[in-house]
């Protein structure tokens, strides 16, 4: 496995997202999903991202499983903390205060049966905390050695500047694909001044993307079902657009998922694709767009089947996507 730099940091040139593992897209198989992780090591991805809600803990508790008799030294957990969310599921909110940050990395730090987190993350900013206070903690949990570094989460140019003068930032974990492009308005060239890498989630748009999904796809316990994009009319546009990504991949002599995360992967050494394989045949799916070497022609025919401004709905329900400072 090839590698990239995030910040400082060298991980796998892609990394694997857990939150599929939990109940978010429906159910997830336990078995599969512990053998998926196994498989991602084994393949040379080292980084995996978690995050303390998903499931409310499940995930974490998972992981550890997962990784109990794996040598630490061997992989990077990347952790989100601050989603809020009450025993039945229902979203409250987001807690980015001192006493939060350090209360939540502490319930992590048993959950995931580690010494430290390679990578503690606010999942959003909390309008009513300041982020030089939230990454202050942070870094107080850094200096202990809790934690090994400090990443962000959607948040936007100004805020990332606010941030990084308090302590070095490892990375921005933010949406980015061929659908949803607009890290390219300021963030990433913000990120770049700054030696801020980017783990782009949401590679294949949650699988709308990934040639897989169809308009029967999806279900009971399925967030995506209320996603604009996944909805109505708007999903038979999108749907078209990906039909047109097909025909350019099989002309590549690739899949429709592997040319929309090589196409992310190609966009700098310093973004690493964290692919939401929950199963393994789609990781090994996801690992073949690792070693695919595209020209730039064929770069820009795969962006050209999914222009941007042309995909229906917006990337996030209209209540969260007014959370999301990366929006501003
Ligand atoms: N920071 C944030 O705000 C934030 C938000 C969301 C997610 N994340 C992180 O990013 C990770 C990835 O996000 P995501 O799951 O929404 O994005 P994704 O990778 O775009 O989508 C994953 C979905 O696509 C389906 N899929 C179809 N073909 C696939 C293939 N070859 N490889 C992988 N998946 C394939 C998956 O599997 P099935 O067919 O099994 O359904 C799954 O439902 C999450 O696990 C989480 O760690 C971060």
């Amino acid at each position: 496995m090839n590698t990239k730099t995030l910040g400082t940091l060298t991980t796998s040139a892609i990394g694997l997202g857990c939150m599929g593992m939990s109940p978010a897209y429906g159910d997830a198989d336990r078995d599969e999903s512990i053998a998926t992780v196994h498989a991602a090591l084994e393949a040379g991805i080292t980084l995996l991202d978690t995050g303390d809600f998903y499931g409310a803990g499940h995930n974490e508790l998972l992981l550890a499983e997962a990784l109990h008799d794996v040598p630490r030294d061997t992989y990077q957990l990347s952790v989100k903390f601050g989603g809020q969310v009450s025993p039945d599921g229902a979203f409250l909110g987001f807690d980015g205060r001192p006493v939060a940050v350090k209360a939540s990395a502490a319930y992590s730090l048993r959950r995931l049966g580690t010494e430290y987190i390679d990578i503690y993350r606010p999942a959003r900013l909390d309008p009513t905390v300041d982020i030089e206070e939230t990454v202050g903690a942070i870094g107080d949990l850094v200096d202990a050695g809790y934690v090994r570094r400090i990443g962000l989460s959607e948040v936007g140019a100004e805020t990332i500047k606010r941030a990084a003068s308090v302590r070095p930032i490892t990375d921005l974990q933010i949406e980015y694909s061929l659908a949803s492009r607009g890290i390219e308005r300021d963030i990433l060239d913000t990120c770049r001044d700054l030696g801020i890498g980017v783990t782009a989630y949401g590679v294949l748009s949650r699988g709308l993307i990934s040639g897989h999904w169809t308009k029967s796809s999806g279900g009971q316990g399925d967030s995506r079902t209320a996603s604009p994009r996944f909805s109505g009319e708007n999903l038979d546009r999108n749907l078209a657009l990906v039909e047109t990504l097909r025909g350019v991949a099989e002309e590549l002599g690739i899949t429709v998922a592997q040319a929309a995360i090589a196409w992310v992967a190609s966009r700098g050494d310093d973004i690493v694709p964290l692919v939401g394989a929950r199963t393994r045949a789609r990781l090994v799916e996801s690992l073949g767009a690792v070693d695919v070497v595209l020209t730039d022609r064929q770069l820009a025919a795969i962006e050209a089947a999914i222009p941007a401004d042309q995909v229906a709905g917006e990337r996030y329900p209209t209540a969260h996507m007014a959370a999301l400072d990366s929006e501003r």
